[in-house]
């Protein structure tokens, strides 16, 4: 069952309400989370808690509970809704305040949360993704997981209108990531995503699938590359929460490899499956 959370109180989503004069709804100002539950236990917790304080930090917010706090407000959501596999949605604004002002209130901040039935696609149920690339237009802060997601949004909604499933976004001479995933590719066997910076979202998924190909002895690189490798590349794959390792079956109206999921990503992907199944 669907369940909210609202500043300290339980709720059907449906009566989760916030004023007008939230910030998040103002000026976008406020950050979020998303974590996967499976087998009723969330996967990498700590890292996500870790990742919503960065984020809090870096606009400004103060701490809304300690991280032993929130681990216990998440069970027991997760307890609540009943849900063994589902998606934890966090976000947390600025908070009301009725004068408009671009200066922060000093205001007690927003917390919602909703556990939301949801199941990976299995290896099998996996299809091959058919991408565009597309100019990464966001702000100079991808590292940031703000609510402000129009840009990501544009892009992705360009990439469906003209037919794709979605876009890698290139900044300058750079492959960034996704919409609202990373990106890996496989030349000559080798796996490289670009590091870690100011230009993307430092992806969890993106860790675990690093730490996965470690796992099954696969070597990897993090280096930044530009548009030309994917088109060099026998593999392409995104990486995130929700798609967890997804293969690029097209980019730009071509083929990647023989179009069909690679032997390679079927190693992470099965990796990532066993850490999954190590949760404690
Ligand atoms: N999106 N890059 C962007 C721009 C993202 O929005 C996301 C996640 C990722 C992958 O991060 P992670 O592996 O921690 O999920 C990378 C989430 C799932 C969302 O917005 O719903």
């Amino acid at each position: 069952m669907e369940i909210a959370y609202l500043n300290g109180q339980w709720m059907p989503p449906s009566e989760a309400k916030v004023s007008v004069f939230d910030r998040g709804f103002m000026f976008g100002d406020g950050v979020y989370e998303v974590m996967p539950v499976y087998d009723g236990r969330i996967f990498t917790k700590a890292q996500h808690l870790a990742r919503l304080a960065r984020s809090q930090a870096e606009i400004g917010l103060a701490p809304v509970m300690s991280a032993e706090a929130w681990s216990t407000l998440l069970d027991e959501a997760v307890e609540k809704s009943g849900e063994a596999q589902a998606l934890i949605y966090i976000q947390v604004t600025r908070g009301t305040a009725i004068e408009r002002s671009h200066v922060y209130p000093d205001t007690p901040p927003t917390v919602f949360l909703t556990v939301t039935a949801f199941s990976p696609k299995t290896a099998s149920e996996i299809q091959p993704l058919r991408v565009v690339t597309a100019e990464d237009i966001r702000w100079h802060r991808a590292d940031i997981k703000v609510t402000s997601l129009i840009a990501n949004g544009m892009i992705k909604n360009q990439a469906l209108a003209n037919g794709y499933d979605d876009a890698i976004m290139i900044r300058g001479d750079k492959v960034t990531e996704g919409t609202a995933s990373n990106v890996f590719i496989v030349v000559n066997g080798e796996i490289i995503t670009p590091p870690k910076s100011r230009w993307l979202l430092h992806g969890i998924t993106r860790d675990e699938m690093i730490r996965a190909a470690a796992d099954v002895g696969l070597s990897l690189r993090e280096e930044d590359f530009d548009e030309s490798r994917l088109s060099s590349a026998s593999e392409i794959w995104l990486s995130s929460t929700g798609l967890e390792l997804a293969p690029v079956g097209e980019v730009n109206d071509q083929r990647v490899g023989d179009g069909a999921p690679g032997p390679i990503w079927r190693q992470v992907f099965e990796g990532f499956q066993a850490r999954k199944r190590l949760i404690d």
